[in-house]
């Protein structure tokens, strides 16, 4: 078996966008990510995305972003405004996860700080899942019990029970309007998915949970302490720090700089020959190294490695593979990054991400840094991100 390092941008690009090669990165977490939908291919991947894609639709976007995540975000920030300080992490956990249930379809009926808790707890262990081909050999029996247990919880108190609610409300002939518009209800009402095993399901959505929810916050983190480091080194653009549009721009930027995962992994379907890289048979990988090719100078220019939330783009959004491309390409990131200005569209219905409106609302309430409390940076996942990140408020 050969592993292929890949590291240019454009040779990346072309890699993922090949329909012959198939995820490889979440083999060892078959646990949970076996059946989900970014380990699916072909024809079953298909079928599953474009019945989940019906939620994923500007509309609703534009509903969501306009009328329930500012109540939410207001609702969130509160205690800590009282309290004139936060940590970035929590805050974004707290704001993020909700956002994600809701699109996922998993209810919290009781919408109280346990409850949250308890879903935030089940993820965390699940959120180890993807990495598993990352943990120690000795690690890795108990970190799947973990992860077994941490399944059962879930499915008892979240899953089983807005299952019921959504398969209710379907057998009752409630129409398309009244039902709720998210992952699971769009999987239950389409007969190609909806009777796919009850277990399937269930873990579908708790990677959705994953996917949409950690991903964010460690963005939006990111960007935070970009932002600061930014800010503190171009002090002639204060006036910057609550322009919405600027904001989404170095949330981008942030994005490439920062992919969730800095690697990704394929493998052939069958044997084949891939120019570049040579003969690959089906037991042989190609890592992609995302990191490395979102700062390649031969895409990005000299500066490639630096953050400038200011470069020129020209009519594209630069945030490089962070959010994939070819048949994975992520269906959440119009709703996390949100879109580029259009000549047609007006402030009402322009749709900036909820990345962009955390750090919005988080630069609006004075949000620096806090120099007693210095950031820590995540020392047990193995990845690149932010454990705790304290800023005073106000
Ligand atoms: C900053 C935020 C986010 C980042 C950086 C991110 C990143 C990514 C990446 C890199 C992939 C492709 C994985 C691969 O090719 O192996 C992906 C796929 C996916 N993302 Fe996101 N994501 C973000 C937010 C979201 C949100 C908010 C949701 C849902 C609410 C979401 C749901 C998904 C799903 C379901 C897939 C699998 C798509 C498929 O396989 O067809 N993501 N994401």
């Amino acid at each position: 078996m050969t592993d292929h390092l890949v590291t240019s941008y454009d040779q990346a690009e072309t890699l993922l966008r090949r329909p012959d090669l198939r995820q490889a990165l979440y083999d060892a977490g078959a646990i949970l990510m076996k059946d989900v939908l970014v380990n699916l291919h072909g024809a079953e991947h298909r079928v599953r995305r474009s019945a989940e894609a019906r939620v994923f639709r500007r509309d609703l976007f534009v509903h969501y972003e306009k009328e329930v995540f500012p109540r939410t975000l207001e609702e969130t920030l509160r205690p800590f405004l009282a309290e004139g300080r936060a940590d970035v992490c929590s805050l974004g956990y707290a704001v993020m996860l909700n956002l994600t249930a809701d699109f996922t379809g998993i209810d919290r009926p009781e919408r109280s700080a346990e409850e949250t808790g308890a879903l935030l707890g089940i993820l965390r262990t699940l959120g180890k899942a993807p990495t598993l081909g990352q943990t120690l050999a000795q690690d890795k029996d108990r970190i799947r019990a973990e992860i077994e247990q941490a399944l059962a919880l879930f499915d008892q108190r979240f899953f089983a029970p807005s299952r019921a609610r959504r398969q209710a409300l379907i057998d009752a002939g409630t129409p398309e309007e009244a039902l709720p518009r998210d992952v699971l209800t769009a999987l239950l009402r389409d007969p190609r998915t909806a009777r796919e095993p009850g277990d399937v399901l269930m873990k579908e959505a708790a990677f959705y949970l994953l996917a949409g929810a950690f991903t964010s916050i460690h963005s939006m983190t990111h960007a935070v302490h970009r932002l600061f480091e930014w800010f503190a080194a171009h002090p002639d653009q204060a006036h910057l720090r609550t322009d919405i549009d600027f904001l989404q721009r170095a949330a981008w930027e942030t994005a490439r700089l920062h992919p969730s995962s800095p690697i990704t992994r394929r493998r052939p379907v069958a044997p084949v020959d891939i120019p570049g890289l040579g003969h690959l048979e089906p037991e042989d990988t190609v890592t992609i190294d995302l990191l490395a090719a979102n700062r390649d100078p031969a895409r990005f220019g000299a500066d490639a490695a630096a953050f400038n939330p200011l470069r020129d783009t020209g009519a594209q959004p630069w945030y490089g593979l962070s959010f994939g491309t070819g048949i994975h390409a992520c269906i959440g990131r119009q709703l996390a990054l949100g879109v580029l200005p259009r000549d047609d569209s007006g402030a009402q219905d322009r749709q900036y991400g909820t990345i962009p409106l955390v750090l919005h609302a988080l630069m609006r309430h004075g949000a620096r840094p806090d120099p007693d409390n210095p950031p820590r940076m995540d020392t047990i996942s193995g990845r690149p991100n932010w454990a705790v990140y304290p800023v005073m408020l106000g």
